[in-house]
């Protein structure tokens, strides 16, 4: 698979990598404002033979901190090493730049769920750690907010 910079008109691409997943993408608004923001946002995609296998949405939220927005790979290219690559190439990207923290937001585990549990299990694996989880989807949706440290150039004293 190869990583490269979403082109336009490949949101598309990116909406039917969410749609091939029901059980992990069920709400109609959620996937239409994801698609939304792979046009807004800085996106990368996986290409496999050609085609658009998965993606990553990145955005930046404050000077020093970035977002997985959202990010999906379609379930025939689940546990090849490929959410690994995509994780891999925006980090390897945000180092650098003056980014310390990347943060990401999934299903918490107050709402029990295999497909996200597996999905936690990923992220932790990818180093990132539960900070929270709270009601910013709705009592319904817990959203638990994880987050990686990423290493960042130390400043030099005043001076040197
Ligand atoms: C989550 C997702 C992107 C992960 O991608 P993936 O290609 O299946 O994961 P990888 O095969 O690259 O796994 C990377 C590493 O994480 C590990 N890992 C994966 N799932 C794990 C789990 N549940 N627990 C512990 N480790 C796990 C793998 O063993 C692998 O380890 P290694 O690289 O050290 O050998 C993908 O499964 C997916 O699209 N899921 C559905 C959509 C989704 O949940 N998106 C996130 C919404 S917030």
């Amino acid at each position: 698979m190869i990583v490269r910079r979403m082109q336009k008109g490949e949101a598309e691409a990116c909406e039917q990598v969410m749609r091939s997943l029901p059980k992990l993408f069920g709400i109609e608004e959620a996937i239409v404002e994801y698609a939304q923001a792979c046009e807004t946002m800085e996106t990368y995609v996986g290409v496999e033979s050609g085609r658009v296998v998965g993606f990553v949405t990145l955005n930046q939220r404050s000077p020093v901190a970035a977002e997985i927005h959202c990010m999906a790979l379609r379930p025939e290219f689940h546990g090849k090493g490929l959410g690994r690559a995509l994780v891999d190439h925006v980090e390897g990207l945000l180092a650098s730049r003056p980014i310390e923290f990347l943060q990401v937001k999934t299903l918490g585990p107050a709402r029990p769920n295999a497909e996200y549990e597996r999905t936690r299990g990923f992220y932790e694996h990818m180093g990132f750690r539960p900070l929270e989880e709270n009601d910013l989807w709705g009592k319904d949706n817990p959203c638990l907010m994880m987050v990686k440290h990423l290493t960042c150039p130390r400043p030099s004293r005043a001076g040197q």
